[in-house]
C-alpha cells in the first residue's frame, strides 16, 4: 500500500504519518508538503530515515508538484494540505482560496488520472456554520453553511469532491472533524497558544465574552478515523468526527490556567473574531455504527497530557514562535534537495 499523504508537515498531518508508520508496518507514504509557515520538518524529524516514508517538497495546486509524489502510482490520496487558521482568512482569502480548493482539484484530477486511487479529502466541521445553543449537533445531512473564508473554501473543496465522485465514479470520501488538539499543533490556534503563552507569563487573549463552544477532540482520536475511513469508508460518502466534548474557550483557559498554575490575572477578554461562530457540535455516529471507530480519549485527561507535552517539548514551540524553525527548515531542506 503507497499513500500519498498531502500537508504532512503540519499539526494533523504528522500526527497522522507517525500512527500509520506505526500501526500498518508494511505501508509506504510519500508526504507532499508546501512547508508554508505551518509546515515543519521537525514535526517528522524522528522518521527522517525511515526507508518507508519520502518527503516531497511541493504545492497541491502545481500539477508537476502532484505528479513528482504520485510518481510509481498510489493506492489512495489523504488530503490535509490546507490553509487552515480562520484569523488569517480573515486577514487575506486568497492563499485558501489557491490551496483549499484550486489544490483539491489538482488533486482529484491527478487521481483521476491515474484511475484507480483513493481520494480521502480532510474537512471540518466549520462547513456547516454555526448552532445555536439549544440545536442539535451536525449531522452530515445538515446543509453546508459556511461563515468564514476558511470554511467557504473548505466547503467549495468538499462541493467539488462530492461533484467529482458522481461525475466520473470516483472513489472519494470526505471527512468532517471537530476542533483538534494535541502535540505539535502551531501556537497559533486557542490551545497552544494559551498554554504557551502561560508558561512565558503572557496575556491570554480570549476573544469577546468567551462563551464560545467548540467540540474537542484529540488529534489521535481524529487519525484514528481517518484510518478507518481510508481502510472501511464507502465511496462518496461524508464521515462526521467529533467526540461530545462541547466547552466553553473560557473554561478551557481556566483550566490551563489551573494546570500550569499561572495567574488567572493573565487572562484578558479582547476584541472579538469577526462574525465568530458561536457554537460547533458533531454527531458521530455514523462513523461509530459503520466503521466502529470511537474517541478513545476523555477531554479532561487529553488537555492534561497536552499539556505536559507543551511543558516537555518547549524546545519545539519556542523554535516555532522564535521563527527560528525557519532557519532549520532552510539547513534542512539544502541539505536534502528536494
Ligand atoms: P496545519 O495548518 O497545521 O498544516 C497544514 C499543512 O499543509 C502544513 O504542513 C503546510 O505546509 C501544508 N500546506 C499548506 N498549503 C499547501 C500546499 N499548497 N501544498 C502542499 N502543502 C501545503 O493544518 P492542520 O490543523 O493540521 O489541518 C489539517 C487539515 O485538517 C486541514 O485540511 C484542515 O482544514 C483540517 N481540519 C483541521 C482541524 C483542526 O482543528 N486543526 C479540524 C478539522 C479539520
Ligand atoms: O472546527 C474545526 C476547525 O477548528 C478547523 O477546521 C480549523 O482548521 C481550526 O483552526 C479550528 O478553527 P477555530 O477557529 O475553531 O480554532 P481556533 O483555535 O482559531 O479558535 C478556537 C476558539 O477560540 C474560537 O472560538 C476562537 C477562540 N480564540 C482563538 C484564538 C486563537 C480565542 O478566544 N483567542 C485566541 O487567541
Amino acid at each position: 500500500m503507497h499513500v500519498v499523504i498531502t500537508g504532512g508537515l503540519g499539526f494533523i498531518g504528522s500526527n497522522f504519518i507517525r500512527a500509520v508508520l506505526r500501526d500498518r508496518p508494511d505501508w509506504r507514504v510519500t508526504n507532499l508538503d508546501l512547508l508554508t509557515y505551518a509546515g515543519n520538518p521537525a514535526n517528522l524529524a524522528d522518521l527522517e530515515r525511515d526507508p518507508r516514508y519520502r518527503f516531497v517538497k511541493g504545492d497541491i495546486a502545481e500539477p508537476a508538484d502532484v505528479a513528482r509524489a504520485l510518481e510509481g502510482g498510489a493506492d489512495a490520496i489523504v488530503n490535509f494540505a490546507a490553509e487552515s487558521h480562520v484569523d488569517r482568512s480573515i486577514l487575506s482569502a486568497e492563499p485558501f482560496v489557491r490551496t483549499n480548493v484550486v489544490g483539491t482539484v489538482q488533486l482529484l484530477e491527478a487521481a483521476r488520472r491515474l484511475g484507480s486511487c483513493r481520494v480521502i479529502h480532510i474537512s471540518t466541521d466549520e462547513v456547516y456554520g454555526a448552532l445555536g445553543p439549544d440545536d442539535p449537533p451536525f449531522t452530515e445531512a445538515t446543509a453546508v453553511n459556511p461563515t468564514s473564508p476558511y470554511a467557504a473554501s473548505k466547503a467549495a473543496a468538499d462541493h467539488l469532491a462530492l461533484a467529482f465522485a458522481r461525475t466520473h465514479g470516483q472513489d472519494i470520501v470526505i471527512t468532517r472533524c471537530s476542533n483538534n488538539y494535541g502535540p505539535y499543533q502551531f501556537p497559533e490556534k486557542l490551545i497552544p497558544l494559551m498554554i504557551t503563552n502561560a508558561i512565558e507569563g503572557k496575556r491570554l487573549p480570549v476573544y469577546g465574552d468567551g462563551r464560545q463552544v467548540r467540540d474537542w477532540i484529540h488529534v489521535e482520536d481524529h487519525c484514528a478515523g481517518v484510518l478507518a475511513v481510508l481502510e472501511r469508508g464507502r465511496a462518496g460518502e461524508v464521515y462526521n468526527f467529533g467526540a461530545r466534548s462541547e466547552r466553553y474557550n473560557i473554561d478551557i483557559v481556566a483550566r490551563i490556567v489551573s494546570l500550569l498554575k499561572v495567574q488567572r490575572e493573565l487572562v484578558e477578554h479582547v476584541v472579538d473574531r469577526p462574525a465568530h461562530d458561536r457554537r460547533y457540535a458533531m454527531d458521530a455516529a455514523k462513523a461509530e455504527q459503520e466503521l466502529g471507530w470511537r474517541p478513545a480519549r476523555s477531554f479532561e485527561q487529553g488537555l492534561a497530557d497536552t499539556v505536559r507535552w507543551y511543558v516537555e517539548h518547549e524546545d519545539w514551540w519556542r523554535a516555532v514562535k522564535d521563527g527560528s524553525y525557519r532557519d532549520f527548515y532552510r539547513t534542512w531542506y539544502e541539505e536534502r534537495g528536494p
